[in-house]
């Protein structure tokens, strides 16, 4: 009788740890993406500029950035620097309770076919869409072309 309580209780503690584990993930079972420091340094070019941002993911899930889009330009691409090239990527991993970072010199975002050339204190409206959790709209503030994030000048 006593050997036959012993699996019975090793059961019963796998079912709790079980029940416990699914139950604490429950908050964070979906991607949950934010963007933040973005910007846009002012392009010196009439037709092409550059767009920085962080999107955090606070979920358990890892997302993916699909597209970018911008009401002033008629494309956004996204680039990844590899090496010193840039590379056109169709899309980005957003990590589960990680980040993606777009920065100089790194990932970044390039605003193509300008409608009209971005200037200072200005902003630029964009459409980020992920594919777990749709639609972000992100209004990005238009900086001086050295603006750089860490000084904040
Ligand atoms: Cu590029």
């Amino acid at each position: 009788m006593r050997r036959a309580l012993l699996p019975a209780a090793a059961l019963a503690g796998a079912l709790a740890l079980t029940g416990c584990g699914s139950g604490s993930d429950s908050g964070s079972a979906e991607a949950e993406v934010s963007v933040s420091s973005s910007y846009m340094p002012q392009p010196v070019s009439a037709d092409m500029a550059a767009g920085f941002l962080t999107i955090t993911n606070k979920g358990g899930v890892k997302d993916e950035l699909t597209s970018v889009t911008s009401d002033v330009a008629g494309q956004v691409t996204m680039h990844s620097t590899v090496g010193g090239a840039m590379e056109e990527q169709n899309s980005f991993a957003v990590p589960a309770h990680g980040q993606l970072v777009f920065k100089s010199g790194g990932n970044h975002l390039m605003f193509e076919k300008l409608k009209h050339k971005p200037a200072q204190g200005q902003k630029v409206t964009l459409k980020l869409t992920f594919a777990k959790s749709g639609p972000v709209t992100v209004e990005m503030p238009v900086k001086s072309a050295t603006y750089n994030p860490s000084t904040g000048h």
